[in-house]
Formats: C-alpha cells, sequence, structure tokens
C-alpha cells in the first residue's frame, strides 16, 4: 500500500488549525494508507529554548494525536528524535541541495522580512542554522519513509514541493540504481481548504499567539472563542459571515445544517457576533469534552504514551535503516 505520512512540531499544545490542516485528514487517510505519523522534535528546536516546555508540548502532540483516534497498532507513531538515521540522511542531502533553494524557503525569508520591517540591519540577525536547514530535515523526514503523500495545510507545501525538489536531485546524482521515492502534499479541500484563522484573525499560528488549543479546559476555551475578533456591526444589522474568523472555525466544525442556519440568521440580521460565538464554543465544548479525561491520563507522567513512543520509533527504524542504507551504497560509502 501507498503510504502516508505527516509531522507536527511541538514548539506549542496542538490547536484546531493543526487538528483540521493535518490531524483530521491524516487520520482519515489510515483507511486506505500505510499511516506513518510522528512528532518533529528536532524541529522545534530551531525555536524552543525551555526544556520543561519542550517537554510537556512533545507530550501534549502526542497525547493529542492518540486521544484523537490515532491506533498505534495500525499506525507507526514516534518521536523524530528516536531515528538517528534521519540525522545522517540529512547530512546526505543536504549535499545534494542548493543553497538559493533554502535562501527562498517561506519561513527564512519571513525571518529575514521581519528584521527588515524592525530596522535590524543584519537581516539574518537571530536566523539560527536549524532554521535555516528545516526544510533539508523536513525532507528527509517524508523520503526516509518512502512517503507517497503527505497531508499538510497550505502553509506546508512549499516544504512537500522542496522534499520532491531534493529527491529529484539525489536521484539525478546518484540514482542509478537506488532512488528516492518522489512525494506529493494533499490539502484539504472544500470549506476546510481555507487556512484557519485564529483569535486574531490571522492564520492559527504558535508563532503569533492566536491559537485556539484543542484541549484547552472548558473556561480558557470559552474565554479564547469568546475573544476572537469581530467588527462591530450592531446585533440588528446584516452580517457578512464570510468576513469573520469565528464563521470560519464554525464551518469547519459544526454540522453543514448548523453552518447553513448560522449564515442565514447572520445574513439577514438579529443575530450578532455573540451568538455566533456561542455556538462555536457550544459545538467545540461538546466534541472535545468526552475526550478531555484521555488527554489528561495521557499526558500525566508515567502513561503509557513512553512505550507507545517507545514502539513506533522501533518500527520507524526498521523502514528508515534499509532507506539510509541505500542512499549509503548509491553515493559510495558502503561500496
Ligand atoms: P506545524 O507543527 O506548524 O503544523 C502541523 C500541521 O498543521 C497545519 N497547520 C494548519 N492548517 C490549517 N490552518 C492553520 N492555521 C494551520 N496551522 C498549522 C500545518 O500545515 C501542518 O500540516 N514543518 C512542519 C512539521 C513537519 C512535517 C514534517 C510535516 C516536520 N517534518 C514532515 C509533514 C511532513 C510544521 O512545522 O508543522
Amino acid at each position: 500500500p501507498r503510504v502516508s505520512l505527516t509531522g507536527i512540531k511541538p514548539t506549542g499544545d496542538p490547536h484546531l488549525g493543526n487538528y483540521i490542516g493535518a490531524i483530521r485528514p491524516a487520520l482519515e487517510l489510515t483507511a486506505k494508507y500505510d499511516s506513518i505519523y510522528f512528532i518533529a522534535d528536532y524541529h522545534a528546536l530551531t525555536s524552543i529554548r525551555d526544556r520543561e516546555k519542550f517537554a510537556a508540548y512533545t507530550r501534549s502532540v502526542a497525547a493529542t494525536w492518540i486521544t484523537l483516534g490515532l491506533d498505534p497498532e495500525r499506525t507507526v507513531f514516534y518521536k523524530q528524535s528516536d531515528i538517528p538515521e534521519i540525522f545522517e540522511l540529512a547530512w546526505i542531502l543536504s549535499c545534494v541541495t542548493g543553497k538559493g533553494l533554502m535562501n527562498r524557503a517561506h519561513a527564512y525569508k519571513a525571518a529575514r522580512d521581519r528584521n527588515a520591517e524592525n530596522g535590524v540591519a543584519d537581516l539574518d540577525a537571530g536566523v539560527n542554522m536549524g532554521l535555516f536547514n528545516y526544510p533539508v530535515l523536513m525532507a528527509v523526514d517524508i523520503l526516509i519513509m518512502g512517503s507517497d503523500v503527505v497531508p499538510v495545510g497550505q502553509d506546508q507545501v512549499q516544504h512537500v514541493e522542496y522534499a520532491a525538489d531534493i529527491a529529484g536531485s539525489f536521484n539525478h546524482l546518484f540514482g542509478a540504481d537506488y532512488s528516492l521515492k518522489i512525494p506529493e502534499a494533499i490539502i484539504p479541500t472544500g470549506v476546510n481548504a481555507r487556512t484557519m484563522p485564529g483569535t486574531d484573525g490571522r492564520k492559527m499560528s504558535k508563532s503569533y499567539g492566536n491559537t485556539i488549543p484543542l484541549f484547552a479546559p472548558p473556561s480558557r476555551l470559552r474565554k479564547l472563542v469568546r475573544g476572537i475578533v469581530s467588527d462591530s456591526t450592531p446585533v440588528e444589522e446584516p452580517k457578512d459571515p464570510d468576513s469573520s474568523a469565528a464563521f470560519q472555525i464554525f464551518e469547519n466544525f459544526a454540522t453543514p445544517e448548523a453552518v447553513k442556519e448560522m449564515r442565514v440568521r447572520l445574513e439577514q440580521g438579529g443575530t450578532g457576533w455573540g451568538e455566533l460565538k456561542n455556538a462555536l464554543f457550544e459545538t467545540l465544548d461538546t466534541w472535545l469534552t468526552p475526550l478531555r479525561a484521555r488527554y489528561e491520563e495521557l499526558i500525566a507522567p508515567g502513561s503509557e504514551l513512553d512505550a507507545i513512543l517507545a514502539a513506533g520509533g522501533e518500527k520507524a527504524r526498521d523502514r528508515a535503516r534499509p532507506v539510509l542504507a541505500g542512499a549509503r551504497r548509491a553515493i559510495g560509502v558502503d561500496l
């Protein structure tokens, strides 16, 4: 069967955007694909500097996947840092990757743009080599598992294209009798195609601090939902649902009937943003309430999570070893 692979970086608690962009589609793909999902902990190290938080976010990402239905018997599930083969292949592939390609990567360019906006003369100030090499490491995550498809949100598509480019360049240079499989991204379609907005209306992102974490306690969830930006159209007046971040989130979680009804009521007038937000909170809370206990149990120290990840790490290494061995022979190390 074809392989589906994706990862989440533990730089914060997983949020509604991660769910819609990656977790939900990835779990759906487990029915038809050989699935391989992991925690990209070494990717988080480009920004995380607090070891307690690093450990806690790693647990939180892992617990989230399991709570939402990942079955570790069916899906290979592990921490990136448990697979040393990844880091060896990362060196090999960095030697067939043009620096110019990395210069054009979105995250690196965004860091430079921020410096320019803030009048910092050295545009690379605050950029570590991990951030610069990030796309190579991500390419290896994908290529070392022989991935066919990579379910991700729109913001990660460039990275998956880079993985395909890097595989192509390796195959071109060394692929006479061993080649890396070329992957492709799968992004959500329909109303879900839109990148999920955060509480301030920009893309929901851990780095913007505008996320709604999946397993926030109900009181915090309510507060975050109530705090989503909205314009000041009075309750009586007709509103444009599509301009509303709260409505875009609602569209992804409520039933199609509830979404349609809410749209009509907002467009007619007489329904305020507050009412929409109450409905959004209720929808999320009804879904999450039965899941919270399981999540709490899994994040607790000493839970079964550690054994699940250790076993998954073994399975992942079994898949990674032959790919690394193939690459080593292809370049001439083990000839
Ligand atoms: P990360 O941790 O930033 O995000 C995890 C997944 O969630 C998606 N996502 C969103 N989707 C819709 N709306 C949003 N607002 C939103 N925010 C995040 C992301 O697109 C992603 O699919 N570099 C990756 C982690 C990674 C990876 C990999 C992914 C490392 N190696 C190999 C796939 C394959 C990242 O930082 O994702």
